[in-house]
């Protein structure tokens, strides 16, 4: 018998090539961030893609653990024009809610496989989801309530900085 499904192995794969996709993406957008002068935020999307490279490993120690050799993945180029920090704030938010769906179906298959350890991996993944969508929905609200000023936005810049750095 098998200790994982190949069904499983190529859903962890996929895991792995998205979380690092996700990575991409938020140094991208920290790194438009940055040139556009929004240090604090740049900052927490850094931080963000760091994050994000950590779930990867998360996967390679999964799939190792069962002496399964994971594949490190060819990645797509990540978007890297937007249209200010409501944008990146919004399309953060869009992402999180499609990599959660995916992580749904990961937990999905691992219960109906009844591959209760892929099962449990899955849901590190989706308790993850859910700080991350708050993290990011709570950003959206404030955009709603405080609006998208110049004056809005370097005061959310400067929130977002304490959220790297809560000495400053
Ligand atoms: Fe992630
Ligand atoms: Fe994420």
């Amino acid at each position: 018998m098998e200790i994982i499904s190949k069904n499983l192995i190529t859903v962890l794969q996929y895991r792995i090539k998205m979380e690092e996709e996700s990575s991409r993406l938020y140094l991208a957008m920290s790194v438009w961030l940055e040139k556009h002068g929004f240090m604090g935020a740049a900052a927490l999307w850094k931080k963000y893609s760091q994050e994000e490279m950590i779930h990867a490993q998360w996967v390679y120690d999964y799939l190792l653990g069962l002496s399964i050799k994971p594949i490190v993945p060819e990645l797509s180029a990540p978007e890297c024009d937007f249209d200010g920090l409501p944008d990146i704030i919004r399309r953060t938010l869009e992402h999180e809610i499609d990599i959660t769906q995916q992580c749904n179906d990961f937990a999905k298959l691992a219960k109906e496989e009844n591959d209760f350890m892929a099962f449990d991996f899955a849901l590190k993944f989706l308790r993850e989801q859910h700080e991350e969508l708050t993290k990011t929905s709570g950003w959206v609200d404030e955009l709603e309530t405080f609006g998208t000023s110049l004056e809005a936005l370097r005061l959310l810049d400067h929130k977002m900085e304490h959220y790297v750095n809560p000495n400053l």
